[in-house]
Protein backbone atom coordinates (compact mmCIF):
# COMPACT_ATOMS: atom_id res chain seq x y z
CA UNK A 1 0.00 0.00 0.00
CA UNK A 2 1.69 3.60 -0.63
CA UNK A 3 -0.07 6.66 0.23
CA UNK A 4 -0.08 10.59 -0.78
CA UNK A 5 3.10 12.30 -0.68
CA UNK A 6 0.30 15.13 1.14
CA UNK A 7 0.52 12.73 4.08
CA UNK A 8 3.62 14.36 4.73
CA UNK A 9 4.47 13.43 8.22
CA UNK A 10 3.66 9.78 7.44
CA UNK A 11 7.10 9.49 6.13
CA UNK A 12 8.65 12.88 6.77
CA UNK A 13 12.15 13.49 8.97
CA UNK A 14 11.92 15.85 11.34
CA UNK A 15 15.08 17.69 12.79
CA UNK A 16 15.13 18.63 15.84
CA UNK A 17 16.44 22.09 17.38
CA UNK A 18 17.55 22.74 20.60
CA UNK A 19 17.38 26.22 20.25
CA UNK A 20 19.72 27.01 22.95
CA UNK A 21 22.51 24.84 21.55
CA UNK A 22 21.93 25.28 17.50
CA UNK A 23 23.22 28.94 16.71
CA UNK A 24 24.16 31.54 18.72
CA UNK A 25 23.38 34.99 16.27
CA UNK A 26 23.73 37.48 19.00
CA UNK A 27 26.96 36.65 20.21
CA UNK A 28 25.46 35.84 24.08
CA UNK A 29 26.47 32.33 24.59
CA UNK A 30 23.13 30.72 24.26
CA UNK A 31 21.41 29.79 20.45
CA UNK A 32 18.84 31.86 19.08
CA UNK A 33 16.24 32.32 16.53
CA UNK A 34 18.43 34.83 14.55
CA UNK A 35 21.23 32.09 14.92
CA UNK A 36 18.57 29.23 13.51
CA UNK A 37 17.50 31.79 10.44
CA UNK A 38 21.34 31.86 9.39
CA UNK A 39 21.34 27.92 9.11
CA UNK A 40 17.64 27.37 7.48
CA UNK A 41 19.70 26.33 4.07
CA UNK A 42 22.00 23.77 5.55
CA UNK A 43 18.53 22.46 7.18
CA UNK A 44 16.83 22.43 3.95
CA UNK A 45 20.26 20.60 2.20
CA UNK A 46 20.37 18.09 4.77
CA UNK A 47 17.33 16.85 3.45
CA UNK A 48 15.09 17.32 6.29
CA UNK A 49 11.20 18.04 5.64
CA UNK A 50 10.62 19.57 8.84
CA UNK A 51 11.87 21.29 12.06
CA UNK A 52 10.75 20.68 16.05
CA UNK A 53 11.58 23.67 18.32
CA UNK A 54 12.44 22.60 21.62
CA UNK A 55 10.46 25.47 24.18
CA UNK A 56 11.39 29.14 23.62
CA UNK A 57 9.04 30.68 25.32
CA UNK A 58 9.97 33.28 28.46
CA UNK A 59 11.39 30.74 31.23
CA UNK A 60 13.96 30.84 33.92
CA UNK A 61 15.22 28.07 32.07
CA UNK A 62 15.23 25.87 35.10
CA UNK A 63 14.61 22.82 32.90
CA UNK A 64 15.64 24.06 29.47
CA UNK A 65 12.92 25.70 28.72
CA UNK A 66 10.14 23.19 29.56
CA UNK A 67 9.24 25.67 32.49
CA UNK A 68 7.08 27.90 31.04
CA UNK A 69 6.52 31.29 32.33
CA UNK A 70 4.46 32.49 29.14
CA UNK A 71 3.13 30.19 26.30
CA UNK A 72 2.32 32.91 23.70
CA UNK A 73 5.67 34.93 23.67
CA UNK A 74 9.57 34.14 23.09
CA UNK A 75 11.98 34.13 25.30
CA UNK A 76 14.24 37.67 24.94
CA UNK A 77 17.28 35.63 25.22
CA UNK A 78 15.57 33.48 22.14
CA UNK A 79 14.61 36.77 19.95
CA UNK A 80 10.57 37.98 19.52
CA UNK A 81 7.56 36.75 18.21
CA UNK A 82 8.41 39.14 15.29
CA UNK A 83 11.22 36.96 14.68
CA UNK A 84 9.68 33.95 14.99
CA UNK A 85 7.12 35.03 12.28
CA UNK A 86 10.41 35.73 10.23
CA UNK A 87 11.88 32.60 10.59
CA UNK A 88 8.90 30.66 9.98
CA UNK A 89 7.95 32.00 7.23
CA UNK A 90 11.81 32.03 5.69
CA UNK A 91 11.23 28.19 6.53
CA UNK A 92 8.30 27.47 4.46
CA UNK A 93 9.51 28.98 1.69
CA UNK A 94 12.25 26.95 1.90
CA UNK A 95 10.30 24.01 2.04
CA UNK A 96 10.53 23.46 5.76
CA UNK A 97 7.88 22.57 8.03
CA UNK A 98 7.82 23.97 11.53
CA UNK A 99 6.46 22.10 14.71
CA UNK A 100 7.24 23.76 18.28
CA UNK A 101 7.16 22.10 21.78
CA UNK A 102 4.01 22.77 24.22
CA UNK A 103 4.12 21.81 27.55
CA UNK A 104 1.08 21.23 28.81
CA UNK A 105 1.80 18.88 32.22
CA UNK A 106 2.74 22.42 34.23
CA UNK A 107 4.03 25.31 34.03
CA UNK A 108 7.48 27.42 35.41
CA UNK A 109 6.51 28.91 39.21
CA UNK A 110 7.00 32.18 37.19
CA UNK A 111 3.80 31.88 35.07
CA UNK A 112 1.33 34.65 36.19
CA UNK A 113 -1.26 31.86 37.16
CA UNK A 114 1.24 30.08 39.98
CA UNK A 115 2.24 33.85 40.87
CA UNK A 116 -1.57 34.58 41.70
CA UNK A 117 -2.24 30.80 42.80
CA UNK A 118 0.86 31.95 45.64
CA UNK A 119 -0.77 35.05 46.21
CA UNK A 120 -4.64 33.54 46.47
CA UNK A 121 -6.23 31.85 49.82
CA UNK A 122 -6.01 28.01 50.08
CA UNK A 123 -9.59 27.19 47.91
CA UNK A 124 -9.68 30.13 45.38
CA UNK A 125 -10.09 29.53 42.13
CA UNK A 126 -6.34 31.17 41.51
CA UNK A 127 -4.86 27.78 43.57
CA UNK A 128 -7.42 24.89 41.47
CA UNK A 129 -5.64 25.73 38.39
CA UNK A 130 -2.81 23.43 40.13
CA UNK A 131 -2.96 21.05 42.73
CA UNK A 132 -2.70 22.23 45.81
CA UNK A 133 -3.35 19.85 49.16
CA UNK A 134 -2.94 20.00 53.00
CA UNK A 135 -0.54 18.08 54.20
CA UNK A 136 -0.68 15.58 56.64
CA UNK A 137 0.23 15.11 59.71
CA UNK A 138 0.35 17.63 63.12
CA UNK A 139 -0.12 21.25 61.53
CA UNK A 140 0.06 19.51 57.77
CA UNK A 141 4.23 19.85 58.43
CA UNK A 142 4.34 16.22 56.10
CA UNK A 143 3.45 15.96 52.23
CA UNK A 144 0.33 14.58 51.36
CA UNK A 145 1.54 11.23 50.54
CA UNK A 146 5.11 10.00 49.45
CA UNK A 147 5.01 10.19 45.41
CA UNK A 148 8.16 11.71 43.83
CA UNK A 149 9.78 14.25 41.54
CA UNK A 150 10.79 11.99 38.47
CA UNK A 151 13.94 14.34 39.13
CA UNK A 152 14.40 13.28 42.20
CA UNK A 153 13.36 14.32 45.82
CA UNK A 154 9.05 14.59 46.64
CA UNK A 155 6.96 15.48 44.59
CA UNK A 156 5.70 18.16 46.91
CA UNK A 157 6.43 21.40 47.86
CA UNK A 158 5.59 23.45 50.95
CA UNK A 159 4.47 26.92 50.30
CA UNK A 160 4.60 30.11 52.51
CA UNK A 161 1.25 31.64 53.01
CA UNK A 162 0.52 35.26 52.22
CA UNK A 163 0.11 36.11 55.58
CA UNK A 164 3.45 34.46 56.34
CA UNK A 165 2.43 31.01 57.72
CA UNK A 166 3.57 27.41 56.70
CA UNK A 167 0.93 26.44 54.06
CA UNK A 168 -0.44 24.40 51.52
CA UNK A 169 1.83 21.61 49.53
CA UNK A 170 1.62 21.86 45.67
CA UNK A 171 1.84 18.79 43.49
CA UNK A 172 5.13 18.36 40.53
CA UNK A 173 6.25 15.83 38.78
CA UNK A 174 9.18 17.19 37.51
CA UNK A 175 11.56 20.27 39.64
CA UNK A 176 9.84 21.99 42.36
CA UNK A 177 10.00 25.29 39.76
CA UNK A 178 7.71 23.39 37.83
CA UNK A 179 4.39 22.63 39.52
CA UNK A 180 1.53 20.68 37.81
CA UNK A 181 -1.37 22.26 36.10
CA UNK A 182 -4.91 20.61 37.01
CA UNK A 183 -6.10 19.05 33.97
CA UNK A 184 -9.88 18.91 35.53
CA UNK A 185 -10.17 22.41 35.54
CA UNK A 186 -12.06 23.59 32.33
CA UNK A 187 -10.21 26.65 32.83
CA UNK A 188 -6.82 25.39 32.39
CA UNK A 189 -8.29 22.99 29.29
CA UNK A 190 -9.78 26.19 27.63
CA UNK A 191 -6.32 28.25 27.83
CA UNK A 192 -4.62 25.41 26.22
CA UNK A 193 -7.03 25.34 23.27
CA UNK A 194 -6.33 28.81 22.87
CA UNK A 195 -2.46 28.74 23.25
CA UNK A 196 -2.19 26.01 20.10
CA UNK A 197 -4.99 28.74 18.16
CA UNK A 198 -2.32 31.38 19.11
CA UNK A 199 0.75 29.46 17.00
CA UNK A 200 -1.35 27.68 14.27
CA UNK A 201 -2.66 31.03 13.62
CA UNK A 202 0.86 31.99 12.86
CA UNK A 203 1.32 29.19 11.13
CA UNK A 204 3.55 26.75 12.94
CA UNK A 205 2.75 23.56 10.99
CA UNK A 206 2.52 21.53 14.56
CA UNK A 207 3.45 20.55 18.13
CA UNK A 208 5.30 18.05 20.05
CA UNK A 209 3.42 17.38 23.43
CA UNK A 210 5.43 17.44 26.03
CA UNK A 211 4.96 14.65 28.65
CA UNK A 212 1.43 13.58 26.82
CA UNK A 213 1.04 10.94 29.11
CA UNK A 214 0.99 13.27 31.72
CA UNK A 215 -1.65 15.56 32.46
CA UNK A 216 -4.37 13.54 33.90
CA UNK A 217 -3.83 12.65 37.54
CA UNK A 218 -5.64 10.69 40.09
CA UNK A 219 -4.85 12.03 43.67
CA UNK A 220 -6.33 10.09 45.57
CA UNK A 221 -4.73 7.12 45.31
CA UNK A 222 -2.43 5.90 48.03
CA UNK A 223 1.96 5.84 48.72
CA UNK A 224 3.48 4.14 45.84
CA UNK A 225 6.02 1.60 46.31
CA UNK A 226 9.67 2.51 45.31
CA UNK A 227 12.44 1.13 44.55
CA UNK A 228 14.45 2.72 47.42
CA UNK A 229 17.86 1.99 45.31
CA UNK A 230 16.68 3.90 42.30
CA UNK A 231 14.25 6.83 43.60
CA UNK A 232 14.25 8.12 40.23
CA UNK A 233 12.46 5.73 38.72
CA UNK A 234 8.81 5.60 38.94
CA UNK A 235 7.13 2.54 39.47
CA UNK A 236 5.85 0.76 36.91
CA UNK A 237 1.88 -0.58 38.31
CA UNK A 238 -1.38 -0.27 36.11
CA UNK A 239 -3.53 2.30 36.90
CA UNK A 240 -0.61 5.11 37.53
CA UNK A 241 -1.76 7.64 39.51
CA UNK A 242 -0.40 10.37 36.85
CA UNK A 243 1.32 8.53 34.16
CA UNK A 244 -0.89 7.22 31.00
CA UNK A 245 -4.53 7.64 32.16
CA UNK A 246 -7.25 6.72 30.47
CA UNK A 247 -8.64 10.11 30.48
CA UNK A 248 -6.09 12.11 28.77
CA UNK A 249 -7.16 10.49 25.62
CA UNK A 250 -10.46 12.89 25.40
CA UNK A 251 -8.25 15.81 25.93
CA UNK A 252 -6.88 14.70 22.65
CA UNK A 253 -9.65 14.12 20.58
CA UNK A 254 -10.54 17.56 21.53
CA UNK A 255 -6.81 18.97 20.46
CA UNK A 256 -7.00 16.82 17.23
CA UNK A 257 -10.42 18.79 16.31
CA UNK A 258 -8.49 22.28 16.01
CA UNK A 259 -5.64 20.97 14.21
CA UNK A 260 -8.05 19.25 11.64
CA UNK A 261 -10.13 22.66 11.24
CA UNK A 262 -6.66 24.23 9.75
CA UNK A 263 -5.70 24.38 6.31
CA UNK A 264 -3.17 22.10 5.63
CA UNK A 265 -4.09 20.09 8.85
CA UNK A 266 -1.50 20.47 11.24
CA UNK A 267 0.28 17.94 13.65
CA UNK A 268 0.69 16.56 17.07
CA UNK A 269 3.65 14.20 17.92
CA UNK A 270 3.24 12.56 21.57
CA UNK A 271 6.57 12.49 23.93
CA UNK A 272 4.40 9.62 25.91
CA UNK A 273 6.98 6.83 27.86
CA UNK A 274 4.46 4.27 28.16
CA UNK A 275 4.59 0.66 28.03
CA UNK A 276 3.67 -1.84 26.51
CA UNK A 277 3.76 -0.52 22.93
CA UNK A 278 -0.01 -1.43 23.16
CA UNK A 279 -0.35 1.51 25.37
CA UNK A 280 1.61 4.24 22.87
CA UNK A 281 -1.07 3.14 19.83
CA UNK A 282 -3.89 4.67 21.74
CA UNK A 283 -2.27 8.19 21.42
CA UNK A 284 -2.35 7.50 17.75
CA UNK A 285 -5.73 6.30 17.01
CA UNK A 286 -7.59 7.80 14.20
CA UNK A 287 -9.53 10.60 16.24
CA UNK A 288 -6.54 11.67 18.70
CA UNK A 289 -2.82 12.02 17.50
CA UNK A 290 -0.93 11.72 14.80
CA UNK A 291 2.46 9.84 16.15
CA UNK A 292 4.19 9.35 19.03
CA UNK A 293 8.13 8.78 18.97
CA UNK A 294 9.02 5.13 19.36
CA UNK A 295 10.57 4.87 22.42
CA UNK A 296 10.74 1.30 22.27
CA UNK A 297 13.02 1.14 19.44
CA UNK A 298 15.28 3.94 20.86
CA UNK A 299 16.10 1.90 23.81
CA UNK A 300 16.74 -1.28 22.20
CA UNK A 301 20.57 -2.05 22.07
CA UNK A 302 22.52 -2.62 18.94
CA UNK A 303 20.92 -6.16 18.70
CA UNK A 304 19.57 -8.00 15.73
CA UNK A 305 16.62 -9.50 17.82
CA UNK A 306 15.83 -6.70 20.56
CA UNK A 307 15.86 -4.00 17.16
CA UNK A 308 13.38 -6.96 15.20
CA UNK A 309 11.06 -7.63 18.04
CA UNK A 310 10.53 -3.32 18.48
CA UNK A 311 10.53 -2.84 14.70
CA UNK A 312 7.82 -5.71 14.59
CA UNK A 313 5.85 -5.11 17.79
CA UNK A 314 5.56 -1.05 16.86
CA UNK A 315 4.57 -1.96 13.35
CA UNK A 316 1.42 -4.64 14.45
CA UNK A 317 0.44 -2.42 17.03
CA UNK A 318 0.44 0.93 15.19
CA UNK A 319 -0.42 -0.83 12.10
CA UNK A 320 -3.52 -1.84 13.83
CA UNK A 321 -5.17 1.54 14.60
CA UNK A 322 -3.59 3.04 11.18
CA UNK A 323 -1.05 5.43 12.63
CA UNK A 324 2.58 5.59 11.12
CA UNK A 325 5.73 4.42 13.28
CA UNK A 326 7.61 7.53 14.32
CA UNK A 327 11.60 6.47 14.82
CA UNK A 328 14.02 7.90 16.92
CA UNK A 329 17.27 7.62 18.55
CA UNK A 330 17.92 10.89 20.01
CA UNK A 331 16.65 13.83 21.54
CA UNK A 332 17.76 16.58 23.97
CA UNK A 333 17.54 13.57 27.02
CA UNK A 334 19.08 10.74 25.98
CA UNK A 335 22.75 9.84 25.90
CA UNK A 336 23.80 10.10 22.08
CA UNK A 337 23.77 7.09 19.77
CA UNK A 338 27.86 7.32 19.51
CA UNK A 339 28.20 6.59 22.76
CA UNK A 340 25.24 4.13 23.40
CA UNK A 341 26.65 1.81 20.92
CA UNK A 342 29.96 2.73 21.48
CA UNK A 343 30.29 0.37 24.91
CA UNK A 344 31.13 -3.14 25.14
CA UNK A 345 27.88 -3.80 25.58
CA UNK A 346 25.70 -1.38 22.75
CA UNK A 347 23.61 0.08 25.47
CA UNK A 348 20.01 1.50 24.48
CA UNK A 349 18.27 3.32 26.91
CA UNK A 350 18.44 6.42 28.20
CA UNK A 351 21.62 8.33 30.24
CA UNK A 352 19.69 8.02 33.71
CA UNK A 353 19.61 4.17 33.16
CA UNK A 354 23.71 3.40 32.92
CA UNK A 355 25.33 5.94 35.76
CA UNK A 356 28.01 3.33 36.24
CA UNK A 357 29.79 3.06 32.86
CA UNK A 358 31.31 5.84 31.34
CA UNK A 359 33.88 4.47 29.06
CA UNK A 360 32.73 3.98 25.16
CA UNK A 361 34.65 3.28 22.17
CA UNK A 362 34.38 6.40 19.79
CA UNK A 363 35.08 4.61 16.92
CA UNK A 364 32.78 1.79 17.07
CA UNK A 365 29.94 3.65 18.05
CA UNK A 366 30.49 5.80 15.15
CA UNK A 367 30.37 3.04 12.97
CA UNK A 368 27.07 1.68 14.40
CA UNK A 369 25.79 5.03 14.51
CA UNK A 370 26.10 5.22 10.66
CA UNK A 371 25.01 1.73 9.96
CA UNK A 372 21.54 2.68 12.38
CA UNK A 373 21.21 5.93 10.70
CA UNK A 374 20.90 4.10 7.39
CA UNK A 375 18.62 1.29 9.83
CA UNK A 376 16.15 3.72 10.65
CA UNK A 377 16.06 5.84 7.62
CA UNK A 378 14.92 3.03 5.47
CA UNK A 379 11.79 1.42 8.14
CA UNK A 380 8.06 2.73 7.24
CA UNK A 381 6.87 5.76 8.99
CA UNK A 382 8.65 9.20 10.37
CA UNK A 383 11.74 9.74 11.43
CA UNK A 384 13.23 12.44 14.19
CA UNK A 385 16.83 13.14 13.95
CA UNK A 386 18.11 15.23 16.84
CA UNK A 387 20.94 17.82 15.85
CA UNK A 388 24.31 17.16 15.88
CA UNK A 389 23.29 13.01 15.08
CA UNK A 390 24.14 13.98 11.68
CA UNK A 391 27.69 14.94 12.59
CA UNK A 392 28.16 12.39 14.55
CA UNK A 393 28.86 13.99 18.12
CA UNK A 394 28.94 11.44 21.22
CA UNK A 395 27.78 12.29 24.65
CA UNK A 396 30.35 15.15 26.68
CA UNK A 397 30.49 12.91 29.64
CA UNK A 398 33.26 14.91 31.07
CA UNK A 399 31.68 18.01 31.83
CA UNK A 400 32.91 20.32 34.49
CA UNK A 401 30.46 19.65 37.36
CA UNK A 402 30.45 23.80 38.03
CA UNK A 403 29.04 23.98 34.48
CA UNK A 404 26.53 21.24 35.02
CA UNK A 405 22.85 22.63 34.35
CA UNK A 406 20.42 20.17 34.50
CA UNK A 407 17.94 19.98 37.75
CA UNK A 408 18.75 16.07 37.93
CA UNK A 409 22.00 17.15 38.99
CA UNK A 410 20.85 19.20 42.10
CA UNK A 411 17.92 17.15 42.85
CA UNK A 412 19.46 13.57 42.88
CA UNK A 413 21.95 14.90 45.44
CA UNK A 414 24.79 14.98 42.51
CA UNK A 415 24.42 11.39 42.08
CA UNK A 416 23.15 11.94 38.42
CA UNK A 417 24.90 13.81 35.76
CA UNK A 418 21.49 14.69 34.06
CA UNK A 419 21.24 15.43 30.14
CA UNK A 420 23.68 18.29 29.50
CA UNK A 421 26.22 15.49 27.74
CA UNK A 422 23.99 15.99 25.01
CA UNK A 423 23.01 19.66 24.99
CA UNK A 424 26.86 20.95 24.36
CA UNK A 425 26.36 23.85 21.35
CA UNK A 426 26.90 22.27 18.19
CA UNK A 427 30.54 22.48 16.41
CA UNK A 428 30.04 24.68 13.71
CA UNK A 429 33.21 25.21 12.17
CA UNK A 430 36.92 23.39 12.80
CA UNK A 431 38.03 26.39 14.98
CA UNK A 432 37.35 29.92 16.17
CA UNK A 433 35.28 31.28 19.24
CA UNK A 434 33.28 28.13 19.53
CA UNK A 435 33.61 26.33 16.88
CA UNK A 436 31.53 28.83 14.95
CA UNK A 437 28.60 28.24 17.26
CA UNK A 438 28.47 31.99 18.46
CA UNK A 439 30.99 34.95 18.11
CA UNK A 440 31.41 34.59 21.94
CA UNK A 441 31.95 31.35 23.79
CA UNK A 442 29.17 28.78 24.67
CA UNK A 443 26.92 28.19 27.44
CA UNK A 444 28.32 24.71 28.12
CA UNK A 445 31.64 24.05 27.38
CA UNK A 446 32.79 22.44 24.25
CA UNK A 447 35.24 19.64 24.47
CA UNK A 448 38.72 19.76 22.93
CA UNK A 449 38.26 18.49 19.40
CA UNK A 450 34.92 19.31 19.19
CA UNK A 451 35.85 20.99 15.97
CA UNK A 452 37.02 18.04 14.51
CA UNK A 453 33.60 17.11 13.84
CA UNK A 454 32.61 20.34 13.14
CA UNK A 455 29.82 20.84 9.90
CA UNK A 456 32.83 22.54 7.99
CA UNK A 457 35.39 19.47 8.64
CA UNK A 458 32.73 17.30 7.04
CA UNK A 459 31.06 19.17 4.50
CA UNK A 460 32.08 17.62 1.04
CA UNK A 461 34.06 15.00 2.45
CA UNK A 462 33.12 11.59 1.31
CA UNK A 463 32.79 9.11 4.06
CA UNK A 464 31.67 11.65 6.71
CA UNK A 465 28.48 11.09 8.99
CA UNK A 466 26.98 14.33 7.30
CA UNK A 467 27.17 12.87 3.76
CA UNK A 468 26.20 9.57 4.45
CA UNK A 469 22.86 11.62 6.23
CA UNK A 470 22.33 13.89 3.37
CA UNK A 471 23.02 10.95 1.02
CA UNK A 472 20.44 8.95 2.64
CA UNK A 473 17.66 11.51 3.33
CA UNK A 474 17.81 12.54 -0.86
CA UNK A 475 17.40 8.82 -1.86
CA UNK A 476 14.75 8.71 1.04
CA UNK A 477 13.00 11.95 -0.39
CA UNK A 478 13.29 10.49 -3.80
CA UNK A 479 13.03 6.54 -4.17
CA UNK A 480 8.99 5.45 -4.11
CA UNK A 481 9.76 2.80 -2.09
CA UNK A 482 10.42 5.23 0.52
CA UNK A 483 6.38 6.37 0.76
CA UNK A 484 5.64 2.79 1.11
CA UNK A 485 3.58 1.74 4.38
CA UNK A 486 4.82 -2.00 4.66
CA UNK A 487 8.02 -4.03 4.82
CA UNK A 488 8.98 -7.24 4.89
CA UNK A 489 11.27 -9.18 6.18
CA UNK A 490 13.85 -11.05 4.38
CA UNK A 491 15.17 -14.03 6.40
CA UNK A 492 18.07 -16.31 5.94
CA UNK A 493 21.06 -13.91 5.99
CA UNK A 494 21.10 -15.17 9.82
CA UNK A 495 20.00 -14.23 13.54
CA UNK A 496 22.77 -11.37 13.67
CA UNK A 497 21.13 -9.77 10.24
CA UNK A 498 18.54 -6.99 9.58
CA UNK A 499 17.14 -7.58 6.44
CA UNK A 500 14.02 -6.20 4.83
CA UNK A 501 12.50 -5.43 1.36
CA UNK A 502 9.85 -2.39 0.58
CA UNK A 503 8.12 -2.31 -2.65
CA UNK A 504 8.89 -1.20 -5.42
CA UNK A 505 12.81 -2.89 -5.41
CA UNK A 506 14.39 -1.52 -2.10
CA UNK A 507 16.65 -4.10 0.60
CA UNK A 508 17.64 -2.62 3.72
CA UNK A 509 20.85 -5.26 5.20
CA UNK A 510 21.86 -4.25 8.86
CA UNK A 511 24.73 -6.93 9.92
CA UNK A 512 24.81 -6.57 13.82
CA UNK A 513 27.22 -10.15 13.53
CA UNK A 514 30.89 -10.47 14.07
CA UNK A 515 31.57 -11.88 10.31
CA UNK A 516 30.95 -10.67 6.90
CA UNK A 517 27.53 -11.62 5.33
CA UNK A 518 26.83 -11.93 1.76
CA UNK A 519 24.24 -10.01 0.27
CA UNK A 520 21.08 -10.84 -1.34
CA UNK A 521 20.60 -10.90 -5.22
CA UNK A 522 20.52 -7.23 -6.30
CA UNK A 523 21.20 -4.76 -9.15
CA UNK A 524 23.11 -1.53 -7.42
CA UNK A 525 23.98 -0.95 -4.28
CA UNK A 526 22.67 2.19 -3.23
CA UNK A 527 24.05 3.56 -0.20
CA UNK A 528 26.35 1.46 2.94
CA UNK A 529 27.38 2.95 5.90
CA UNK A 530 31.10 1.58 5.20
CA UNK A 531 32.75 0.01 2.32
CA UNK A 532 32.00 -3.40 1.50
CA UNK A 533 34.81 -6.22 1.94
CA UNK A 534 36.95 -6.91 -1.64
CA UNK A 535 34.27 -9.88 -2.50
CA UNK A 536 31.21 -7.82 -2.31
CA UNK A 537 30.33 -8.81 1.55
CA UNK A 538 28.88 -6.87 4.41
CA UNK A 539 31.60 -6.08 6.99
CA UNK A 540 29.92 -6.28 10.65
CA UNK A 541 27.83 -3.26 12.53
CA UNK A 542 27.61 -2.16 8.85
CA UNK A 543 23.98 -1.34 6.84
CA UNK A 544 23.42 -1.23 3.06
CA UNK A 545 20.65 0.03 0.67
CA UNK A 546 20.10 -2.31 -2.56
CA UNK A 547 18.06 -1.61 -5.43
CA UNK A 548 16.83 -5.05 -6.77
CA UNK A 549 14.41 -3.96 -9.88
C1 LIG B 1 10.31 15.90 28.67
C2 LIG B 1 11.33 16.84 28.10
O1 LIG B 1 11.84 16.31 26.91
C3 LIG B 1 12.37 17.02 29.18
O2 LIG B 1 13.51 17.69 28.69
C4 LIG B 1 11.75 17.72 30.35
O3 LIG B 1 12.69 17.79 31.40
C5 LIG B 1 10.50 16.99 30.84
N1 LIG B 1 9.66 16.52 29.79
C6 LIG B 1 9.68 17.89 31.73
O4 LIG B 1 9.05 18.87 30.96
Amino acid sequence: MTESRSDWWRHATIYQVYIRSFSDGNGDGEGDIAGLRTKLTYLRDLGVDAIWINPWYPSPLNDGGYDVANYRDIDPRFGDLAQAKELISEAHELGLKVVLDIVPNHSSSEHEWFKAALAAAPGSPERARYIFRDGKGPGGDLPPNNWRSVFGGPAWERITEPDGSPGQWYFHIFDVSQPDLDWSNPEVRDEFLDVLRFWFDMGVDGFRIDVAHGMVKDMTKPDLPYDESNLLASPKIADHPFFDRDGVHEIYRGWREIADAYDPARLFVAEAWVEPPERLARYVRDDELHSAFNFDYLKAPWFAAELRESIEQSMSVLGAVGAPATWVLENHDVERVVTRYGRPDSTGGTVRDRPDVREFDRQLGVRRARAAALLMLSLPGGAYVYQGQELGLHEVLDLPEESLQDPVWERSSHTERGRDGCRVPLPWTVDGPSFGFGANGSWLPQPDGWGEQAVQAQDGVAGSMLELYRSALAIRRENPAFVSTTMTWDDGLGPDVLAFHREPGFVCVANLGTEPVALPEHREVILASVPLTDDGRLPTDAAVWLRTV
